[in-house]
């Protein structure tokens, strides 16, 4: 990595007064949550012209079940056993030096969990579950149920229950009611984003004078859209990925940079100083 790009962002980040952190798959990837579009990515063994909406998943559900089990399995298990990794409890420390937005395009709730408050979460959460079409949250979910969700779809889609077993394990843990009338908080292909965290988070970029963009191929609008809108409003952009990225480009990986980058701006106070 440039040693000019490593100077420049830890100057940003000192005189930063308002920073959005604008996170992708890849800032959970050290968490153990595959991300979309990498090599071994969710994309390449599930297609998204048939995963990636909910009209996609109706005609996988009616053509091969087992299949979408597998999907849903693969999706919901690695969230429901990751934890935050240094990436995400250094995003949340950052909030202790400097007024922090985190808009984030995952649905883990990792960022929540390693401490950051404010988090605008566009794509929704997997551990919400909401009515349709009012949108109301009408349970949330914890870890432990994901497992037990990720569990009995294994079973399903290994052939060891039948579909009228997976649908009553399911019933148990949540709300099945009729055909679409619930579904998890998940924004897919086709669908708006979730509000009011959308609008939240363009106010956040707006007003930011710092965008520090963290493991995102800005490939899913309007979500890319955002770095950006920060630029036009005049903010800086800095990008931790191990992909080449725009405004000031640190190569490597998020529980690698982001930990090095808050203590190089904010180094913690030495624990030899004297009073
Ligand atoms: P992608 O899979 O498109 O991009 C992941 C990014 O993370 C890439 O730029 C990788 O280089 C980078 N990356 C990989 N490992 C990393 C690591 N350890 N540390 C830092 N960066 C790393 O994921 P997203 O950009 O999040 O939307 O995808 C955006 C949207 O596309 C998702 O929210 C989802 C998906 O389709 C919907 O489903 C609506």
């Amino acid at each position: 990595m440039s040693i000019d790009h490593w100077i420049t962002a830890v100057i940003s980040l000192r005189q930063a007064r308002r920073v959005v952190v604008f996170t992708g798959a890849g800032v959970s990837a050290e968490s153990g949550i595959p991300t979309f579009r990498d090599d071994g990515g969710f994309w390449q063994t599930f297609p998204p012209e048939q995963f990636a909406s909910w009209s996609g998943l109706r005609e996988v559900a009616l053509s091969r079940p087992r299949q979408l089990a597998e999907f849903l399995r693969d999706v919901i298990e690695p969230i429901a056993r990751a934890v935050p990794n240094p990436a995400h409890l250094a995003i949340a420390q950052l909030a202790d030096h400097v007024d922090t937005t985190v808009v984030t395009q995952n649905v883990d709730g990792l960022h929540q969990a390693a401490g950051s408050i404010t988090v605008h979460e566009i794509h929704g959460s997997l551990l919400e579950v909401v009515q349709t079409p009012s949108g109301k949250i009408v349970q949330r979910l914890t870890r432990e149920e994901l497992q037990q969700i990720s569990d009995h779809l294994d079973r399903y889609a290994r052939g060891e229950a039948s579909l009228i077993s997976l649908g009553w394990q399911l019933s148990r843990v949540f709300p099945l009611g009729r055909y679409d009338q619930y579904r998890p908080n998940v924004v897919l292909f086709g669908d708006a984003l979730t509000e009011p965290a959308w609008t939240l988070a363009n106010a956040a970029v707006d007003a930011c004078d710092l965008l520090l963009m963290i493991g995102t191929s800005t490939a899913v609008y309007p979500a890319a859209l955002l770095p950006q809108q920060a630029m036009e409003a005049g903010a800086r952009v800095i990008t931790i990925d191990p992909q080449p990225g725009i405004g000031c480009w640190l190569e490597g990986t998020a529980a690698d940079i982001a930990p090095r980058l808050l203590h190089d701006a904010f180094p913690p106070p030495r624990s030899d100083a004297r009073p």
